[in-house]
């Protein structure tokens, strides 16, 4: 079938060209004609090895076609032969055929990304013509092709992914006048690297990485005058490398990470010009690092992490100003952190940690590398405390300063770092409170606290971490109620022990009201918001705002959730604690300063826009339009203490199913339980519950656009808010009082709600 086709194509070509010319070109088109034949049979063959073609990527090759304009990855030169291929990543699984070698003036085979097995055939030693060949990630076993080496137009060899194993054949080098670039990177080869590179007279790279190779480094890698890329990463390779590279001028990528070598590193590279990439780490290297007078300018990767490295870090490293990714982790390094480090403005992974002789504190300085992404500096011996300025490192991820002595309390101004996943301050001796601003911290997903000496509550804004993968507060000296937020309640008792005086699930201590007592002493935070307060209730004002001058000028935050006391607006100062916030939403502002800063819902009477079975509702409107609905429930002798209340609450603030009614939050005080929700107007907690479908298109409660006009109408809302604060203030620096003042609007709803 396919012979008679090829006799049919024959006969076509040659009447066409006997007809137009004379006979000498005539013969020449016709071997032209004969060869491009020849060479569709050699690719239909190619495909006829091919046993599997998941993506159908071989479907254009047919007897009928021609190669050259219709088969998908062939192409041709103008005498209309077939110069290249290239097939990639097409997960054909097959064989290499020999054939292939019978294409007469193919260039490149490149046929990564296969399941090309078996080994490479002996014939292709035969294609004069090839300048690359790529058949790296496939399944490819037996030796190394040796004699491919003795291709004299071969400039791109990429062997790498496959399987081949034994020694590296010294052939394969042997007339290596052209050869650029040579890859055998993950393969199993063992043995020595061969001396005979240095006859690669224009080689640029050799990437032997992920094999066994063993014996030492050879000088005779850096005799080819331009080599700039020498990789040797995870080998068993050993013996010094100092010595061997002195020829080397040209690097730009260095790498002899995890292999065994040793003696001192090669630190003289540092100065080449074009370095950009330094990894010497998992070795067995020692010595000090010396000090670099000169640094490339381009270098970006400086690795020279698990070896035993001993000697202080020298300031002089500051040199290397390109540096993006400083590793120095993991040796036997002393002295103290050089502060100089901080100047490296590129910077954004550092890592010292592993150093059990670096001492001092952690440079200030630091906070000068705006771009850092990880800082690591575990378990060097550190003392002093964590700088407040390290919040400057905005664009932090990872933060780790665990197994040092560090004291004081933890800074909280970390929320600054809003991108942090990594929090691991565990094995310190910090002191005071958790933050409750570390709840901002929302992309948090390792959070370990552990092994410290902190005090007071865990604060409840920690149960909006949601991303939490790790959470661990144990050993310390914890106390109260833990939250009782699913987030948090995720981690199990051994993610809270030692901690004497923590209490409730998921501990087996049930918090006794001394617990509570001991919750709410540690809770108290001067100059406290209200959102409501009894006496506000009974005073019947509508809708009122106050404004509080140290709110002016600061910076509106969102926030999940925040703890605090309410002080009644009419004992301004006197902070007399007569119950607690605790608001869950995201979409209000809970900062406490933003609080008092807003606006605040006064309720009465003509506010009530509903009885439901165990309380009243009122609505409560805030300047801008927002409103939530208040509920006041009447639980007297029902609900006996605040503990009891928070495990129902703490329940309902864990659901987050988007037809919900949202629930915002709720306040306590011995006298008056108020439920804080979303309003929603027309309609009962049932319908929403349930789903009543015309009620969702109209209502602002479901999903993140909701959450957003929210926080846009609140953002509205407390800029009115600024304004207002700022006429207050000069209001009160003539009066010189602070506190209550401003009425904004009062407004009241007539429409029903019920719960
Ligand atoms: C490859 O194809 C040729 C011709 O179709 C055939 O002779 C040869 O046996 C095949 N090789 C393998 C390994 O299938
Ligand atoms: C071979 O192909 C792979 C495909 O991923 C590519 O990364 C590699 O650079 C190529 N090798 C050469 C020498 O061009
Ligand atoms: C490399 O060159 C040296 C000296 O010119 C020669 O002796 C050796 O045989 C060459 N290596 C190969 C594999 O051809
Ligand atoms: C590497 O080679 C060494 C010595 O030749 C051998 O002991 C070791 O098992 C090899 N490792 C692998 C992963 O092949
Ligand atoms: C550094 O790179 C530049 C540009 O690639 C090149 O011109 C120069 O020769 C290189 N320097 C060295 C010492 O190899
Ligand atoms: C350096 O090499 C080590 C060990 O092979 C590796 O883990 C590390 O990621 C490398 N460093 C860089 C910057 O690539
Ligand atoms: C670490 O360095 C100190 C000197 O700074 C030296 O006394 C000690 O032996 C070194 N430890 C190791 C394991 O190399
Ligand atoms: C937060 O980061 C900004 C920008 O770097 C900085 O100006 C501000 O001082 C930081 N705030 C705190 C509390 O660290
Ligand atoms: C924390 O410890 C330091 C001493 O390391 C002490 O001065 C400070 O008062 C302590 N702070 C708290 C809140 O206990
Ligand atoms: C823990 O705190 C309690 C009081 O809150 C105190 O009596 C106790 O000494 C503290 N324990 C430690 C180890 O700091
Ligand atoms: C918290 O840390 C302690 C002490 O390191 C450990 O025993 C416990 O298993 C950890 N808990 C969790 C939940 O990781
Ligand atoms: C942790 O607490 C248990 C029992 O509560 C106690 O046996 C153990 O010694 C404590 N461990 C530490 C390190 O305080």
């Amino acid at each position: 079938m396919r012979s008679r086709c090829r006799l049919f194509y024959l006969l076509v070509v040659s009447v066409t060209v006997v007809s137009l010319g004379p006979a000498p070109q005539g013969a020449e088109a016709q071997n032209a004609a004969a060869a491009a034949a020849a060479e569709k049979e050699i690719l239909l063959e190619f495909k006829g090895n091919v046993t599997s073609d998941p993506g159908g990527r071989l479907a254009s090759w047919v007897a009928g076609g021609d190669p050259c304009r219709d088969f998908v990855g062939v192409f041709c030169n103008d005498a209309g032969a077939v110069v290249k291929i290239l097939v990639h990543g097409a997960d054909l699984v097959g064989t290499l055929p020999a054939s292939l070698a019978g294409l007469r003036s193919i260039q490149i085979i490149s046929l990564f990304g296969n399941g090309f097995s078996g080994g490479v055939p002996p014939e292709f030693a035969g294609i004069q013509t090839l300048h690359k060949l790529n058949v790296s990630r496939n399944l490819l076993s037996g030796d190394v092709p040796g004699f491919l080496g003795g291709l004299p137009g071969l400039r791109l060899l990429d062997l790498s992914y496959n399987a081949f194993s034994g020694e590296i054949p010294a052939i394969l080098f042997s007339s290596c006048v052209r050869t650029r670039f040579v890859s055998l990177s993950h393969n199993a080869l063992s043995g020595p690297i061969p001396a005979d590179i240095a006859n690669c007279s224009r080689l640029v790279g050799i990437d032997l990485s992920f094999n066994n190779l063993t014996g030492e480094l050879i000088p005779q890698i850096c005799q080819p005058p331009d080599i700039n890329y020498i990789s040797v990463r995870g080998n068993s390779l050993s013996g010094t490398v100092t010595d061997k590279v002195s020829m080397c001028q040209s690097l730009e990528l260095f790498d002899l990470g995890s292999n065994s070598f040793s003696g001192t590193v090669p630190f003289d590279l540092l100065s080449l010009q074009n370095l950009s990439y330094f990894n010497v780490s998992s070795n067995k290297f020692h010595g000090e690092i010396r000090e670099i007078s000169v640094c490339s300018e381009k270098l970006r990767f400086f690795d020279v992490s698990s070896n035993e490295l001993s000697g202080r870090i020298p300031p002089s490293i500051a040199n290397c100003r390109g540096l993006r990714f400083l590793d120095l982790g993991f040796n036997n390094l002393s002295g103290s952190i050089p502060p100089e480090i901080g100047s490296l403005k590129s910077l954004s992974i550092l890592r010292l940690g592993n150093n059990a002789g670096i001492g001092g504190s952690i440079p200030a300085q630091l906070d000068g590398i705006e771009l850092l992404q990880i800082l690591e500096v575990q378990d060097l011996q550190l003392s002093g405390e964590i700088p407040i300025t390290l919040s400057n490192c905005r664009f932090l991820l990872e933060l780790d300063v665990s197994g040092n002595d560090l004291t004081g309390v933890i800074p909280d101004t970390l929320y600054n770092m809003t991108y942090l996943k990594h929090l691991d301050l565990h094995q310190n001796q910090l002191n005071g409170s958790i933050p409750s601003t570390l709840g901002q911290l929302s992309n948090l997903v390792y959070l370990d606290l552990s092994d410290n000496s902190l005090t007071g509550t865990i604060p409840d804004s920690l149960g909006g971490l949601t991303l939490l993968t790790y959470f661990n507060v144990s050993h310390n000296n914890l106390s109260g109620a833990i939250p009782l937020a699913a987030t948090i309640q995720q981690f199990g008792p051994s993610a809270f022990l030692n901690n004497s005086l923590l209490c409730g699930p998921p501990l087996s201590t049930p918090c006794t009201s001394g617990n509570v007592s001991r919750r709410t002493r540690v809770l108290t935070i001067p100059a406290i918001i209200a959102i409501v307060a009894a006496a506000i209730i009974l005073n019947g004002v509508c809708v009122v705002t106050v404004m509080n001058i140290q709110a002016y000028g600061k910076k509106v935050m969102e926030e999940e959730t925040l703890v605090s006391e309410s002080t009644p607006p009419g004992s301004t100062g006197s902070n007399v604690i007569i119950g607690k916030l605790v608001l869950f939403s995201k979409s209000l502002p809970s900062r406490y300063e933003d609080w008092e800063a807003g606006t605040k819902a006064l309720l009465d009477k003509d506010c009530m826009v509903g009885g439901g079975s165990i309380g009243t509702v009122y609505k409560a409107t805030f300047e801008g339009g927002v409103s939530i609905a208040v509920k006041k429930l009447e639980t007297l002798g029902r609900i006996r203490n605040q503990e009891e209340f928070e495990q129902e609450i703490g329940r309902l603030g864990g659901l987050r199913h988007l037809n919900l009614v949202a629930f915002h939050g709720y306040y306590w005080s011995s006298t008056m339980q108020l439920i804080l929700s979303e309003f929603v107007s027309n309609g009962n907690l049932y319908d929403h519950l349930h789903g009543s479908p015309d009620l969702h298109s109209g209502s602002s409660s479901s999903g993140g656009r909701g959450e957003l006009f929210w926080s846009r109408r609140f953002n509205i809302a407390i800029g009115a808010a600024r304004a207002l604060a700022y006429l207050h203030h000069d209001y009160t620096a003539d009066n010189n009082k602070s506190g209550v003042g401003t009425f904004i609007s009062t407004g009241c709803y007539s429409g029903t709600s019920t719960f």
